[in-house]
């Protein structure tokens, strides 16, 4: 049986699958391992079942064992792995698409939800008490016959788009290529971020984080929008540049955000703390109990089908 260093604690479904699968090593205590302690208890492991919080730089992968011949990543997901530093070791990466997609999209409608509705102010609000209804109290906007652009249309972009279609919102998306009519689903294609985002009127970031992207909202393309704007990210922090962000959101510029990532998770920056019309959640995109089993599984099958076949099909170097 190959042996498998599985770095954080899965949810029980997951971890009895692994042990009738592989010789695990389980994290029972969850505990945040540094990357010299992951290279330490690799030691003798033929895999290792990485989570997000999980540093796999260039330093840390070279000096894994030459006995690691997989890391599966428990994400879609995989900036927090040096993919070409794994591929030089002869090191496989796989991660968990498609399975989140369906929970992913649904925090990014309501991150558009949160942030265009005054959510944050509501919900302090409504626990403080002693606030008046008027007819002008908390009016935030309104999704019907507002203009969505999506940054990035795979997989968690096409789902967030379907549903905000039947909220009446009007659909804009960049990606590297135009879709097919038939996964269009109507949406108007823009070949530039600064074309989309001239013509958001909300913005939802769903790509991945790649040289390309990191900071792509950033103080230059931040002026591309209309004013009192709104900008969602169900990514990954690493797309925005925070400084930029919290500059534009106070001078209003942007009128609103929605974050469920941000750089330096779990530390966000004091900025955003002081702006009301922040709404904020800590990486929630794919956490319900389904989803975080159908991730887990698919991480486990990842590295057993790697071993059975000498592939996979969720490899991403
Ligand atoms: C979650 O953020 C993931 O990438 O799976």
């Amino acid at each position: 049986m190959k042996k498998i260093l599985i770095t954080r604690k899965l949810i029980k479904e997951s971890e009895d699958k692994a042990s009738q699968t592989f010789d695990p090593i389980f994290n029972t205590n969850d505990e945040l391992y540094s990357q010299s302690k992951v290279i330490e208890m690799s030691k003798g492991c033929n895999g290792i079942l990485t989570s997000l919080t999980d540093k796999m730089d260039k330093e840390t992968i070279n000096k894994l064992p030459d006995t690691i011949k997989i890391i599966s990543n428990f994400a879609v997901g995989f900036g927090n792995i040096d993919l070409d530093a794994a591929k030089q070791k002869g090191i496989a990466v796989t991660n968990t698409p498609e399975v989140l997609s369906d929970a992913t999209a649904e925090i990014g409608i309501l991150l558009i939800l949160g942030a265009c509705r005054r959510a944050s102010e509501g919900i302090v609000s409504a626990q403080e008490g002693g606030w008046k209804w008027s007819a002008d109290y908390l009016i935030g906007k309104q999704l019907t016959g507002a203009r969505l652009g999506i940054l990035g249309m795979g997989r968690i972009g096409q789902k967030i788009a379907k549903i905000a279609k039947s909220l009446g919102m009007i659909i804009h998306y960049h990606n590297r290529s135009k879709l097919s009519e038939e996964k269009e689903l109507g949406a108007t294609y823009h070949d530039s971020i600064k074309s989309l985002f001239s013509v958001s009127d909300v913005l939802s970031i769903c790509c991945p984080a790649t040289k390309e992207t990191e900071n792509m909202i950033n103080k230059e393309t931040v002026e591309f929008f209309p004013k009192g704007a709104v900008i969602t990210n169900v990514a990954r922090g690493d797309i925005v540049d925070d400084e930029a962000l919290i500059d534009a959101l106070n001078r209003r510029k942007i009128y609103a955000a929605g974050l469920d990532v941000y750089k330096n998770e779990p530390n966000l920056n004091p900025g955003y703390n002081k702006i009301k019309s922040v709404f904020i959640l800590p990486h929630l995109g794919s956490a319900t109990k389904d989803t975080r089993i159908a991730m887990a599984n698919l991480a486990i099958d990842n590295i057993d089908e790697f071993f059975k076949t000498g592939n996979c099909k969720n490899k991403v170097n």
